[in-house]
């Protein structure tokens, strides 16, 4: 099987007012195609600096991070906490994305809708994120 990741002698340290925190001390894997893969540690261990290295959200302090065939802009993954705009209803705030693009069209919107569809979500699309659970926040996501 083809390797999808290699992370090589990754390091990460977040520098603060109070000194500097390292968040992934020197971690090397291989993920191979149709791999199922958990990582798995306490809180505080760096898991959720991976993802968010591996998204692009983060940069790294050092080492590779290689994606061999998939293009990693393509990569995303469910954020722990939602990050929906309090003011915006539900299908403004997935309409967002689109909105600071310049991209909504109504075939846009109508995509958008029909997916909220698919995600049970349909009926609370006029809702504001408050009246949803966090299970709900998630699939909004
Ligand atoms: N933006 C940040 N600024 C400073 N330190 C951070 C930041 N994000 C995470 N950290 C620190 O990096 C370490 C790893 O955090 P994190 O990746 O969130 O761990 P996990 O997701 O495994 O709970 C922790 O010590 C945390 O305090
Ligand atoms: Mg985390």
């Amino acid at each position: 099987m083809n390797d999808i990741l290699i992370v090589n002698n990754l390091y990460k340290t977040y520098h603060n007012l109070e000194g500097e925190t390292i968040a992934i001390d020197n971690l090397s894997f291989k993920v191979k195609d149709g791999e199922f893969i958990a990582i798995v540690g306490p809180s505080g261990c760096g898991k959720s600096t991976l993802l968010s290295i591996l998204c692009n959200l983060e940069d790294k302090t050092s080492g590779e991070v290689i994606f061999p065939i998939k293009d990693k802009q393509k990569l995303g993954y469910m954020l722990q906490q939602d990050c929906l705009f309090p003011w915006l209803t539900i299908l403004d705030n997935c309409l967002l994305g689109l909105k600071v693009q310049n991209k909504i069209t109504k075939e846009a919107k109508n995509r958008v809708i029909k997916l909220l569809d698919t995600y049970g979500l349909k009926d609370f699309k006029n809702k504001y994120p408050s009246s949803l659970s966090g299970g709900m926040k998630q699939r909004v996501l």
